[in-house]
C-alpha cells in the first residue's frame, strides 16, 4: 500500500467532487454523506474530467455525455447520451440547407460515438487520518 495525502476533508463538502493530481495520476474524490471515495478522474467514455460532473448519492454523472458510474465501485451504470435532441431547432433562423447539414453532422458524430466502448473507472482505496484524506495510489482496481 502506498497512501498519499491528497486533500483535506473540509475541502470536499458532502455531495461534491474534487479533482486532485499526484504526479500523472488524476483522481476524483467524492464525499458521500461524510464517506470519501476515489476513482480515476477520466471518464471511461471519452476522458472528460469526472470531477466536473455531478454527484447524486453514490452515482457520479459525466459532464460531457452523462454516462453514470457508481463512485463506490467504479462500475458503469448507464452509458453516454449521444443524441442531441432539438439541435436543428437551435438553427431555426438558418436556411434549410444549413439545418440539414448541422443535423447530419451531429448524427454522424453520434454514430461514431456509439462505437466507442465505455469502461469502468479505476477505484482507489481511501482512508481518513484526522482532517487528511489519503489515497492508495498502488491500489487502483
Ligand atoms: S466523456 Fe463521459 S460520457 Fe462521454
Amino acid at each position: 500500500m502506498s497512501f498519499v495525502t491528497v486533500a483535506k476533508a473540509g475541502e470536499i463538502a458532502p455531495g461534491t467532487l474534487k479533482h486532485v493530481e499526484v504526479g500523472e495520476t488524476e483522481i476524483c474524490i467524492a464525499n458521500v454523506e461524510g464517506a470519501f471515495y476515489a476513482v480515476g478522474d477520466r471518464c471511461g467514455h471519452e476522458n472528460a474530467r469526472m470531477s466536473r460532473g455531478s454527484l447524486m448519492g453514490t452515482i457520479v454523472t459525466c459532464p460531457m455525455h452523462a454516462s453514470q458510474f457508481d463512485i463506490t465501485t467504479g462500475k458503469l451504470m448507464s452509458g453516454p447520451v449521444l443524441e442531441l435532441e432539438g439541435i436543428t431547432e437551435k438553427f431555426a433562423g438558418c436556411p434549410e440547407s444549413i439545418r440539414k447539414a448541422v443535423g447530419e453532422m451531429f448524427a454522424g458524430i453520434a454514430e461514431e460515438q456509439r462505437l466507442i466502448r465505455t469502461h469502468d473507472l479505476p477505484v482507489y482505496e481511501v482512508k481518513r487520518e484526522g482532517s487528511d484524506i489519503l489515497v492508495d495510489l498502488n491500489g487502483a482496481h
